[in-house]
């Protein structure tokens, strides 16, 4: 078989590649073990975020008398919640596949391994292609001694866990950990992190870090921070974890969240010439790798392993190949969305980036207190909005906690990625009452003149 562009994997990074490719005229096939969609679609950000719109509605009935609404939390359906989540994935899947179908990108469903630059195998066949994109993604990293099985899950099985826990120990404090969390403290859970380090999400800014451990605390949700584990122990009925220091701390679960690796053993990479450095396969700045002709897009290259990252990469690498010069991902202007309660949302440089980049002088801060913003007063919650600015130059930073603060990060996005001065930003008007108005005022008094606040 011959093509011009063989994608290996059609998650984020393979199918946004194959689809701009084949908006360009080029003749695209995926490999694909086991559905498009991938890591994201089927198992990670859309079911998750699911759930996630399910326990919110759940939090939403708890507080609904307090408006004059008279209901009842009465427990939940589990089978139902899962239909639920399971249809809006099956939705995106069908849709997904009829897009690609309709774009004239064909899919084989095999497993896909590069035999030499231009050489790819799919199962039993041989398909010969002037360009070879790699986008294998990411898989569950987990700790020597610890094997993901029965009440000792990834979060994979957490997703589809046909119960809701009495209560969960959480191993991580990164982003899957603290979802899951706060996720299963509003399904009623009691809830464990044990987190390494001393925060939680601690590559966030130390603002979010600060608004989503009192919030957590709020909620009554128990961390153990700069905790080492030790090991795992599970009955029929439930796990001991052992901490370094000799605690133990029992629970119904245990979810382990320590980060993803990336999918690039056993795919004849490295025999291609493609160099892998600690797993991730190194490219340049065009995700070109050392192999003629092969490209690598989203998390099999090093970075922020986001879905919108693998998105922006697989249309730059298609776009490369079609002759144009589109600008390279930057690492630094990925936004980045925590999908707890609340929420936190962050573009750019944390402050202690800024400082160690431009010193303390060289930077200025402002912090804007959500309390001070109407509609988030009315749906009810806090937070914070943190900007950053090089002094008399662009916004660098800006990180958001709060109720649906997510939905506010294409603004701040904008701002970063376009090195606006708070000064070109003051004259736009934000409307009122909006969260959005939270950035404006922000930014207000980021350029010296703040209108509600002091
Ligand atoms: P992560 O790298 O975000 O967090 C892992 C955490 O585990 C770190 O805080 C680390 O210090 C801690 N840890 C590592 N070893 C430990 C140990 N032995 N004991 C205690 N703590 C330990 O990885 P995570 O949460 O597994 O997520 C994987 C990837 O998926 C991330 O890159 C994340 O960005 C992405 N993701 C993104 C989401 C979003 O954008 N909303 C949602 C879920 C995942």
């Amino acid at each position: 078989m011959e093509t011009d562009i063989v994608v290996i994997g059609g998650g984020s990074g393979g199918y946004a590649a194959a689809l701009r490719a084949a908006e360009l005229g080029k003749r695209v096939m995926i490999i694909e073990r086991d559905k498009v969609g991938g890591t994201c679609l089927h198992r990670g950000c859309v079911p998750t975020k699911a759930l996630l719109h399910v326990a919110e509605t759940a939090d939403s009935v708890r507080e609904a008398t307090s408006l004059g609404v008279l209901a009842d939390l009465q427990g939940f359906d589990v089978p139902r919640m899962h239909a639920f989540r399971e249809g809006i994935v099956a939705k995106k899947y069908k849709g997904l596949e009829g897009l690609l179908r309709a774009r004239g990108v064909e899919t084989v469903i095999a497993e896909g391994t590069v035999v030499a630059p231009g050489r790819v195998r799919a199962g039993d066949v041989e398909i010969t292609a002037s360009d070879i994109i790699v986008a294998t993604g990411a898989q569950t990293r987990t700790l020597p001694g610890v094997e993901i099985s029965g009440r000792v899950l990834s979060s994979e099985q957490a997703l589809a866990l046909d119960e809701i826990p009495g209560s969960v120990i959480v191993l991580g404090g990164g982003v899957i950990g603290v979802e899951f969390a706060s996720l299963w403290r509003s399904l009623g859970a009691e809830v464990t992190i044990v987190e390494a380090l001393d925060h939680l999400v601690p590559t966030e800014d130390d603002a979010l870090r600060t608004q989503l451990a009192r919030a957590f605390r709020k909620r009554g949700i128990q961390t153990r921070l700069g905790a080492r584990f030790a090991s795992v122990a599970q009955t029929d009925t439930g796990v001991t974890v052992a901490l370094e220091g000799g605690d133990e701390l029992h629970a119904d679960y245990l979810l382990v969240a320590v980060g993803r690796a990336p999918v690039t053993a056993g795919l004849g990479l490295e025999d291609a010439g493609v160099q892998i450095d600690r797993g991730f396969i190194v490219t340049d700045a065009d995700l070109r790798t050392t192999a003629p002709g092969i490209w690598a897009v989203g998390d099999v290259v090093a970075g922020p392993q986001l879905a919108h990252r693998g998105f922006q990469h697989g249309i730059q690498v298609a776009e490369r190949i079609a002759g144009q010069h589109p600008v390279p991902v930057s690492d630094e202007l990925v936004p980045r969305v925590v999908y707890t309660s609340p929420e936190l949302a962050s573009v750019g440089l944390t402050r202690a980036q800024a400082v160690e980049r431009f010193g303390e002088d060289g930077i200025a801060v402002v912090d804007y207190n959500l309390a001070g913003n109407a509609r988030t007063e009315i749906i009810g919650g806090s937070g914070t909005a943190r900007v950053i600015r090089r002094v008399d130059g662009p916004v660098i930073g800006v990180h958001l906690a709060g109720p649906r603060v997510g939905e506010l990060i294409s603004e701040a996005q904008l701002v970063v990625g376009w090195d606006a001065h708070p000064e070109d930003i003051a004259p736009f008007i934000h409307a009122h009452p909006t969260q959005s108005e939270a950035l404006g005022e922000a930014f207000l008094a980021l350029a010296g003149k703040p209108l509600h606040v002091l």
